[in-house]
């Protein structure tokens, strides 16, 4: 029987629709509570510092009243921790984050800023809060993060979700594949996410290693034609399927 496979649904890019006009809708937490009913094994939300998209009060209404799991993405910063202590998420994901980025741009530098981020993954071990550090596949990332005290990381999918030939993306794909077998073998459970569709998921859903992924924009973009329900369930299926095989 192969391990299950988890899908972490980020509704983002529900509230980015509505900050785009300062409306009250979409509500982001009506998307969430509805990717739970649709088979969403948890809920991704990032709390960026601009506040470009996900607000402070999204977090809070969902925190309370959460079936599944919320997954908590904020960069390594004093505000953040103090946010995620106080409404105590099931997981927190760190991020690296610039202003300018369109969307998350490349793993955390866990070897370079290792204190920091020690001290971050105490405290929310110390509370009970599953601490997953995002790093690209790379070994000495990898390992930077076992030390620092994570249970898990996210490996960063991004360079093969763009990977513009087929050669590039086994390349890629190939690395992840390694990172993850690393990681286990020294300990970290392993997530990922970014970039993934319904067109290339099927491949990192397929490493045996893999406990969640964690998917955003395409599944919002999906649910334009699908709607949101249809969209989760049919990403869930390609992940099973893959794990089958
Ligand atoms: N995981 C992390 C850590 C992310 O920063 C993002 C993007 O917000 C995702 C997963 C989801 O990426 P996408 O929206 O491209 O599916």
């Amino acid at each position: 029987m192969p391990n299950p496979i988890l899908l972490g649904v980020n509704v983002d890019h529900v509230a980015t629709i509505r900050q785009a006009r300062g409306s009250r809708y979409p509500d982001p937490v009506h998307a969430a509570l509805q990717a739970e009913m649709a088979g969403a094994d948890g809920i991704t939300m990032h709390l960026r510092e601009d506040r470009r998209h996900v607000q402070d009060e999204d977090i809070e209404r969902f925190a309370a009243c959460t079936q599944t799991k919320l997954n908590f993405e904020i960069a390594a910063t004093d505000e953040m921790r103090d946010f995620a202590l106080r409404i105590k998420p099931t997981d927190v994901c760190l991020v690296p984050e610039k202003r300018e980025e369109l969307t998350t741009e490349g793993g955390l530098n866990v070897v370079s800023n290792d204190n920091a981020i020690t001290e971050l993954c105490a405290s929310f071990n110390d509370s009970n809060i599953r601490v997953s550090l995002f790093v690209d596949p790379d070994q000495t990332q990898i390992e930077a993060s076992r030390k620092a005290g994570a249970e898990f990381i996210e490996i960063h999918t991004g360079s093969y979700a763009e990977a513009k030939t087929l050669q590039q993306r086994r390349h890629e794909l190939q690395k992840i594949e390694q990172a993850a077998k690393f990681a286990e073998e020294i300990g970290l459970k392993v997530n990922a996410g970014h970039g993934l569709t319904r067109h290339n998921v099927a491949a990192i859903a397929a490493i045996p290693q893999m406990y969640e992924l964690n998917i955003g924009h395409s599944l919002i973009a999906d649910a334009l034609f699908t709607g949101l329900p249809q969209a989760i369930k049919d990403m869930k299926q390609l992940m099973l399927d893959a794990r089958r095989q």
